[in-house]
C-alpha cells in the first residue's frame, strides 16, 4: 500500500518528533494484549517509519522460552492482527534483535539478566538508549516489577562504562487499581521508585484519533465554543456500548464489572475532554490540570443515579448467546454487571444544571461509542409540529467508533409548495463529516500512538496520578451502594438496548444503540 503520508493532501504538514534510541521491555510480552495490540503496533510504527533507527524489543514473560521462538510467536501475531498485512522485510528487520527474558516476576534474577541485555544493547550503540518498561501484565505484578527495577537501579539510566545517562520510562497498563484506596497504594509504589515524570499510565481511548479529535473539534472551531455551556446545552449522553461478550477474560471481567471496565477510565476521559477549559498550552500538564478540574467539579452520585444490569440470554447479530451467568468461568450467582449506567454533573460555573448521562454494556445491540451533545430547544416554536415532523433540538454527535465522524443535526424545510392550506414545514436532516472519506486514510491504532508518546516521553495521553483517584472518587460511591444492596442488578436480554430501568436515567430517553 502507498504511503498515505505522502499521497494524501489533507495529511500534509504532519510532523513526525523525533523519538530517541530505545530499548522497549515489555513485561508479559506472551500474553493477549502484548498479541493483539502492542506486537502489531510495533510492526506499524516500524513500517511508518515512525520507530527510532536504533530500536530494540525485549520481551519478558513466564514462560521458557529461546530467542528464536519468542521471534517467531512476535512474527505470528503481527501476522494474525496487525491492521495492514505485514512486508516480511519490515517485520524481520523490526524483530532481528529482538530477545527474550523468561522468569517469574518476583526473581531478581530476571532484573539482573534484564539489564544485561540493556547494557549490551548500549554499549553496541556506543551511547545509552532510553529505556521504557511496559508492564503489560495481570495487575497483581505491576509492583512486583516496579519494586525490582527500582532495586535493580533500573528507574534511572545513568549510563555504563563511560557513557552519558538516557532517560528510563514506565508505561503500566490497566485497571489501575480496582478502587479508591488501590490505586493511592499504586500510586505510592510507583512514584516510590519512579518520578511521575517517568509514569505513563494508559488509558487506550486517550490514543484514539476521534478522542483526540474532541479537543480539535473545540478548541480549533470558533462555531461551537460560545455555544459550550449550560445556557445553550440541554444534556449530554456518553455511549460505549459493545456486543460482544467477555470471551475467556470471565476471571478478570466477573471481579470488575462494566463500571470499572470502562466507565472509571475510558468514559471519564471522554467526558473530561467534552468539559475540560481550554488549556493554557497542549503540554502534558497544562491539559491534565484542566482535565483534573473536572473530575474535582463532579459531585458524587447519589444512588438513584445508577443502574446497573446484566445480560440474559438472547441473539446479537442472528446468533443466540447465553447469559452472563452461563459464560464460561462466570459463577452461576455472580451479581457482576455488564451494563452500568451513571447520571453525573460537572458543578463548576459552565456546566451547572447540565445532566450528563453515561452508559455502557457488553451484548448490547451494537458496537457504537458516543458522545451525543444536546442543544436547548428554540425558545419560540413558530413552526408547528405534525407527528414526527417539526423543529426539534440541535444535537452535535461526536462518534468515536465505528463510522468515525462527527454529525450535526438541524432542522431544515421540506421542500414543495403544497396544496393550498400547506403551511411551512421543517424536519430535522443531518451534516456528516466521515474521517474514513475526508482523509482517506486508515487510522491508526490507538496503541500506535501511545507507545509512540511514552517512548518519546510525552504524556499528554495518559493519566496522571491524581486524575486516576479522582476518576475513582467518583465511582466509589456507587460501587459502595452496589456492594451494599441486597438484591442484584435489574436484567436486559443480550442484543437490546439495555435495562428498562436505565430509562429513568434521562429525561426524554437515550438515543439507540
Ligand atoms: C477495555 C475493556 O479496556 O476496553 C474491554 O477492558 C473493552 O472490556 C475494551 O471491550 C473496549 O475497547 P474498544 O477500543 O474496543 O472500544
Amino acid at each position: 500500500m502507498a504511503d498515505t503520508l505522502t499521497v494524501n493532501p489533507l495529511t500534509a504538514g504532519l510532523e513526525r518528533l523525533p523519538v530517541h534510541p530505545t530499548t522497549l521491555v515489555i513485561f508479559g510480552a506472551t500474553g493477549d494484549l502484548a498479541r493483539r495490540k502492542l506486537l502489531p503496533a510495533l510492526y506499524n510504527l516500524a513500517h511508518e517509519g515512525a520507530l527510532p533507527e536504533r530500536f530494540h524489543l525485549v520481551g519478558s514473560s513466564r514462560s521458557e522460552m529461546a530467542d528464536e521462538e519468542f521471534r517467531a510467536r512476535a512474527a505470528d501475531a503481527v501476522r494474525a492482527f496487525s491492521r495492514r498485512p505485514p512486508d516480511e522485510a519490515v517485520l524481520e528487520a523490526l524483530l532481528a534483535s529482538s530477545c527474550y527474558v523468561s522468569g517469574s516476576f518476583d526473581d531478581p534474577t530476571v532484573y539482573e539478566r534484564l539489564e544485561a541485555v540493556l547494557t549490551a544493547h548500549d554499549e553496541e550503540a556506543g551511547e545509552p538508549l532510553d529505556r521504557c518498561f511496559y508492564l503489560s501484565t495481570a495487575p497483581s505484578f505491576f509492583p512486583v516489577i516496579v519494586r525490582e527495577l527500582g532495586a535493580r537501579g533500573l528507574d534511572t539510566h545513568a549510563g555504563t562504562g563511560g557513557l552519558e545517562g538516557a532517560q528510563a520510562r514506565v508505561v503500566v497498563e490497566k485497571p489501575f487499581g480496582s478502587n479508591l484506596h488501590e490505586a493511592r497504594e499504586l500510586n505510592a509504589q510507583v512514584l516510590d521508585v519512579f518520578r511521575e515524570g517517568q509514569v505513563f499510565r494508559i488509558d487506550h481511548y486517550l490514543g484514539k484519533e476521534t478522542v483526540q479529535n474532541v479537543l480539535a473539534f473545540r478548541f480549533a472551531n470558533a462555531m461551537f465554543e460560545p455555544l459550550w455551556n449550560r445556557n445553550y446545552i440541554d444534556h449530554v449522553q456518553i455511549t460505549a456500548a459493545e456486543d460482544i461478550g467477555i470471551g475467556s477474560r470471565a476471571g478478570y471481567y466477573d471481579a470488575s464489572g462494566a463500571l470499572r471496565d470502562l466507565i472509571q477510565n475510558h468514559m471519564l476521559q471522554l467526558l473530561t475532554l467534552l468539559c475540560m477549559e481550554p488549556p493554557v498550552s497542549f503540554s502534558a500538564d497544562e491539559v491534565r490540570d484542566e482535565k483534573v478540574k473536572v473530575l474535582r467539579a463532579i459531585r458524587p452520585p447519589a444512588a438513584g443515579d445508577a443502574v446497573r444490569a446484566q445480560y440474559t440470554a438472547g441473539t446479537t447479530s442472528g446468533e443466540a448467546v447465553p447469559a452472563y451467568r452461563d459464560e464460561e468461568g462466570v459463577p452461576d450467582d455472580s451479581t457482576t454487571e455488564t451494563y452500568a449506567a451513571l447520571r453525573l454533573e460537572v458543578d463548576n460555573w459552565r456546566w451547572a444544571g447540565v445532566p450528563i448521562a453515561l452508559r455502557t454494556g457488553k451484548r448490547l445491540a451494537r458496537k457504537v461509542t458516543e458522545i451525543a451533545v444536546t442543544l436547548k430547544p428554540v425558545p419560540h416554536q413558530a413552526f408547528g409540529m405534525d407527528g414526527a415532523v417539526g423543529p426539534q433540538p440541535n444535537q452535535l454527535v461526536l462518534t468515536v467508533q465505528p463510522n468515525e465522524g462527527v454529525t450535526l443535526k438541524f432542522g431544515a424545510k421540506i421542500p414543495g409548495v403544497g396544496g393550498p392550506n400547506s403551511r411551512m414545514r421543517v424536519r430535522p436532516v443531518n451534516m456528516e463529516f466521515l474521517y474514513g472519506t475526508a482523509f482517506l486514510s486508515q487510522s491508526p491504532e490507538a496503541y500506535e500512538r501511545l507507545i509512540l508518546d511514552a517512548m518519546r516521553g510525552d504524556a499528554t495521553l495518559f493519566t496522571r496520578n491524581d486524575e486516576v483517584e479522582a476518576q475513582w472518587a467518583i465511582c466509589e460511591p456507587v460501587l459502595n451502594a452496589w456492594a451494599a444492596e441486597r438484591g442484584g442488578p435489574a436484567t436486559y436480554p443480550a442484543g437490546s438496548q439495555g435495562p428498562a430501568e436505565a430509562e429513568a436515567l434521562l429525561e426524554g430517553g437515550w438515543r439507540a444503540i
